[in-house]
């Protein structure tokens, strides 16, 4: 089943010098493409909207300040179950109890910084595409 997600390094990744080594490991795996990338400090109103659903809860401000601190890599990455399958790359939100081997797992300690957002099911990769590449169809 052939799926399109977004992908972003955060700037934590971009900082340490992390991108070739993330995006390594998705373009290693069989069959997925990027067809989109950007390098750019995202706007804070941009960042609200991709995490919308966090609104209101207490990491929400300092997520927000974070993602906005530096460039991040956003992309979008095609090809048979890539949804599920860049969020086991990425690994468990908190770092800690991510599995060693994971983006997550080997670079990070805290859990706002960790490296990488990817979509979570097919409805948050249609929104998310939208909001990073609005020219996008
Ligand atoms: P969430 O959507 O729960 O995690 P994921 O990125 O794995 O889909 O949370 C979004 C981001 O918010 C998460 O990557 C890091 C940050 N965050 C915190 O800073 N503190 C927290 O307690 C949680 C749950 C998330
Ligand atoms: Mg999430």
């Amino acid at each position: 089943m052939t799926q399109r997600t977004l992908v972003l390094i955060k700037p934590d990744g971009v900082r340490r010098g992390l991108i070739g080594e993330i995006v390594g490991r998705i373009e290693r795996k069989a069959d997925w493409r990027i067809t989109a990338m950007e390098l750019r400090t995202f706007d804070r109103e941009t960042l609200e909207l991709h995490y919308a659903e966090h609104a209101g809860k207490d990491f929400y401000g300092p997520l927000v300040e974070f993602m906005a601190s530096g460039p991040s890599v956003a992309m979008i990455v095609e090809g048979a179950r890539v949804i599920p399958g860049v969020r086991a790359l990425a690994g468990a939100t908190d770092p800690i109890a991510a599995a060693p081997g994971s983006i997550r797992g080997d670079y990070g300690v805290e859990v706002r910084e960790n490296l990488i957002h990817a979509s979570d099911s097919e409805e948050s990769a249609e929104r998310e595409v939208k909001i990073f590449f609005p020219g996008l169809v």
